[in-house]
């Protein structure tokens, strides 16, 4: 197919689509999107980094709340475990652990790299965590992976209470928060030089992303053009650039949030149903 045309046709699907409802997520729950994701997780681990550092980070923000106890390893609850790179690699270091996913296919996936893994107990559940009760506490529940960006504020404020009650005495919940905002973009893929996210076959893409600086909120659009029906469908992913303070907000009276900044890694807001201490 011509190229110019091609730009053409995307651009003005694009241009036609910026009534489309702002608040449209990526579809977490289709099982062929969460399935080509988890393709794409497995195919790009250069992205995907390995997850000690996150691992040591964790062990260290438990050992520091409970030194004086001399406690054990703590238990783990993982929001949206994806494929399960975290919790298997905590489960290694010794820890209970439970990963959920809204993803069958993440979850299948998880399953099977965790098959035959020594250390602590290792479980994973096929869930959405806004609706999630995990019945029982947890010392350590982290959602990790900027991925409270993909909740409207409103969600993600139930969503904390909602794990705050879960949370043993010295435990806290960990929200890894997105830092700068990206710039403004426009971008042409051709077949083969994109992830394949949205179809399994080939296709062109054209990536608008919009950017509110003042709301921190981040707009993804996508034309996607098949190959195989010569169909143009349009996708849109809203994210929220939430801060620290606009997440100390969202807490209820009486608790407590630090936020741990390590040098070139994204700051973690550490939740606790405690005051801080004096
Ligand atoms: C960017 S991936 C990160 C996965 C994992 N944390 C990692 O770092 O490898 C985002 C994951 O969040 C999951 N997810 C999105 N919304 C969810 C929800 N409401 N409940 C549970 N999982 C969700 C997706 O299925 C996907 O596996």
């Amino acid at each position: 197919m011509d190229d110019r045309l091609i730009q053409g046709r995307l651009t003005a699907a694009l241009q036609s689509s910026t009534n489309s409802p702002r608040e449209r997520r990526f579809p977490w729950d289709d099982d062929e999107f969460a399935h080509r994701f988890v393709k794409i997780t497995d195919e790009n681990a250069q992205v995907w980094r390995p997850p000690e550092p996150d691992v040591i980070r964790l062990l260290d923000i438990w050992n520091n709340r409970t030194s004086h106890t001399g406690a054990l390893l703590p238990s783990i609850l993982e929001l949206a475990c994806g494929t399960g790179r975290h919790s298997i690699a905590l489960a290694w270091a010794g820890c209970n652990v439970v990963g959920v996913d809204i993803g069958a296919s993440a979850i299948e996936r998880a399953l099977e790299k965790a098959q035959g893994h020594k250390g602590g107990n290792l479980g994973f559940v096929h869930a959405d965590i806004a609706t999630y009760d995990p019945g029982r506490q947890f010392d350590l529940i982290p959602l990790l992976s900027k991925q409270c960006v993909t909740f409207s504020a409103i969600d993600l404020a139930a969503i904390i209470r909602h794990y705050m009650g879960f949370l043993t005495n010295d435990g806290c919940l960990i929200l890894e928060i997105p830092g700068q905002l990206p710039d403004p973009d426009v971008k042409y893929r051709k077949p083969g030089e994109h992830k394949m996210l949205f179809s399994d076959g080939p296709y062109w893409e054209m990536q608008l992303t919009e950017v509110d600086s003042a709301r921190r909120l981040v707009l993804d659009r996508y034309a996607v053009l098949t190959e195989a029906d010569d169909l143009v469908t349009g996708y849109t992913n809203c994210r929220t650039y939430y801060t620290a303070d606009w997440i100390a907000q969202m807490l209820p009276y009486g608790s407590s949030i630090t936020v741990h900044s390590r040098r070139s890694q994204l700051d973690w807001c550490v939740i606790s149903n405690r005051p801080l201490s004096p």
